[in-house]
């Protein structure tokens, strides 16, 4: 069952806000968690990164965090939470350090596909774990997580990992069976949006309107309409219906997009080729 998002940050003192974060991998998605929770006044001082990468590590100080240089400096640091923001085919490799070390601290993944029972397998059967996958829009707060857990740590640590995961946009927590079709949809879903642009503004070069022009018609058009399919009053299905006057242009493209349920046909097979990728990601 969805959960609604326990809200934005608590004036009350949450279960595991003392916490001291670990976060492991300060790439894009790691870096994007960094920014919100410096928004929502997370003290830099209770968090510690482990990234490889030079450039990232640059870029980490630059926003206030410090950085691990070697390992001691990480068991000194003792997390009580570690996010794990690595690339779904390094996680295993990662995991036995950590958990070797901090097996009572809370892991949080946020790799696509790989699950909480992977996850035990390659660090141990009592290790505390919760799933969470973000998407791209983090990077400017306005992304969408969702997160799965057990029902214990939820209750315990619902309310803190929410605040984590709000700093960069909605929060909300689910059962685990519905995680890969939440990466096939939100997760690579601002993909699907990127594209839908690229080609209505290869569209639109087609009927010789101007490069900037078209950009600038596609993007405020996809901003516009994403704003407006917000209204709780209206659905998207009658918005839609709204634009679309019989007989006229709208009507007219739309006919094509879906002549035979094409449009939808196609964007269902999308969704099921990347669950079907997000599930054997672990095999
Ligand atoms: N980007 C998205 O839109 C998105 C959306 C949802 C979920 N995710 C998930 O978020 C995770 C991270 O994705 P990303 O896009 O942020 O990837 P990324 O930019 O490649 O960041 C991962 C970082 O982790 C570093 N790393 C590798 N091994 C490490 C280790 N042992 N200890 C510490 N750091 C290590 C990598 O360094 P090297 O490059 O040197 O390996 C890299 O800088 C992935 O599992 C992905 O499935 C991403």
């Amino acid at each position: 069952m969805v959960r609604k998002p326990a809200g934005k940050s608590k004036k009350l003192l949450l279960k595991g806000e003392k916490s001291k974060i670990l976060l492991v991998g300060g790439g894009k998605m790691g870096r994007a968690l960094l920014a919100g929770w410096k928004r929502e006044g997370i003290s830099s001082k209770k968090v510690l990164v482990v990234e490889p990468l030079d450039l990232n590590r640059d870029i980490i100080s630059k926003e206030g965090f410090s950085y691990s240089k070697t390992l001691p400096e990480i068991e000194k640091f003792n997390p009580d939470v570690i996010i794990f923001a690595v690339k779904p085919d390094q996680i295993a490799g990662v995991l036995p350090w950590y958990y070797e070390r901090f097996e009572k601290a809370l892991f949080i993944s946020i790799a696509a596909g790989i699950t909480i029972e992977f996850i035990k397998k390659h660090s141990g059967i009592y290790a505390r774990v919760v799933r969470a996958m973000p998407n791209l829009a983090a990077t400017i707060g306005q992304g969408v997580t969702v997160v799965a857990g057990d029902n214990v740590l939820e209750a315990e640590y619902g309310d803190f990992i929410t605040k984590l995961f709000s700093s960069v946009g909605s929060c909300y927590w689910a059962i685990e069976q519905y995680m890969d079709a939440v990466t096939a949809v939100s997760g690579s879903g601002p993909a699907y949006f990127f594209y839908l642009a690229e080609c209505l503004m290869e569209a639109a070069e087609a009927h010789n309107i101007p490069k900037e022009l078209a950009k600038n018609l596609v993007l405020q058009t996809m901003k516009g309409s994403a704003l407006m399919a917000y209204d709780p009053d209206r659905p998207v299905s009658i918005l839609r219906q709204e634009v679309t006057s019989p007989g006229g242009t709208t009507e007219a493209a739309l006919k094509v997009l879906n002549q035979d349920n094409r449009f939808k046909n196609l964007i269902k097979e999308a969704v099921k080729a990347a669950a079907e990728r997000a599930e054997k990601l672990t095999k």
